[in-house]
């Protein structure tokens, strides 16, 4: 969700009014993904280097995220929308990991939409993580070390009872992954998109959809193959 910044400097306002637009942006898409099909969906909230802003940005970022929790938890359960939130959430404040557990809890019945809102994460760390689950396993005897294969750590990766990623959207003209889902993109689509996150709306997510349509997904294997089916075969 990157722009937010910039889109309020813009205008001669502070950061943070950006980022307050950029909610709007959230709920927008939210609808767009529910009204698309889309099953789920991962929004980039806070990386693990956005602690190193300036921490007056970091305070109001971290007050927004109690706020938009307590205040959107209602209207995701009248929508059917599943909220989960991934990533190192033991480094935020007491009551902001109250608010994720409620959020979670308050909508865990709900199965259309899940909606991930990736807090404190980084697609290194998810590795590392992982890693360490396995490792942990490996240590208690339950596990050996011919057992380690991709699928293996695929279960310990966030989003793993997820499907896989189709298409990675990153906005605000940017064109790097910059430590999101790094495991998890390994055959996504790429989307840059040079709308600034809260002038991210109908036309622009209508632009990325039509522009992942258009692609062809391989997998590996040659165009002829995947176009016909009976080379496929
Ligand atoms: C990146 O823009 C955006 C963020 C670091 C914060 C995004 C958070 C929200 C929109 C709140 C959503 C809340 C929930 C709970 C889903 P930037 O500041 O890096 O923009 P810039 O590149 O223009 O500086």
């Amino acid at each position: 969700m990157d722009g937010n910044g910039r889109w309020a400097e813009a205008q001669g306002k502070p950061r943070v009014v950006g980022h307050r637009a950029g909610v709007k942006s959230v709920r927008e898409v939210v609808r767009l993904c529910r009204e698309a099909g889309v099953g789920s969906l991962t929004l980039f909230a806070f990386s693990s280097e956005n602690w190193n802003r300036p921490p007056r940005e970091v305070a109001l970022l971290m007050r927004l995220f109690i706020t938009v929790l307590r205040r959107e938890v209602k209207l995701l359960k009248k929508n059917n929308v599943r909220l989960r939130v991934i990533g190192d959430t033991q480094a935020f404040e007491p009551k902001l990991q109250q608010r994720i557990l409620e959020a979670e809890a308050e909508t865990a019945d709900c199965d259309g939409l899940t909606l991930n809102v990736a807090a404190n994460y980084g697609g290194r760390w998810d590795i590392v993580q992982a890693t360490r689950q396995v490792a942990l396993q490996l240590q208690q005897g339950e596990l050996s070390v011919d057992q380690i294969d991709e699928s293996m750590l695929q279960r310990f990766m966030c989003l793993s009872e997820q499907p896989e990623m189709d298409l990675l959207i990153r906005t605000g003209g940017e064109e790097r992954i910059s430590n999101f889902l790094l495991w998890q993109c390994a055959y996504s689509e790429l989307f840059f998109s040079e709308a600034l996150w809260p002038d991210f709306a109908d036309a622009a997510f209508a632009e990325a959809l039509d522009a992942y349509a258009s692609r062809q997904r391989r997998f590996g294997k040659t165009g002829a193959q995947v176009a016909d089916v009976t080379v496929a075969q």
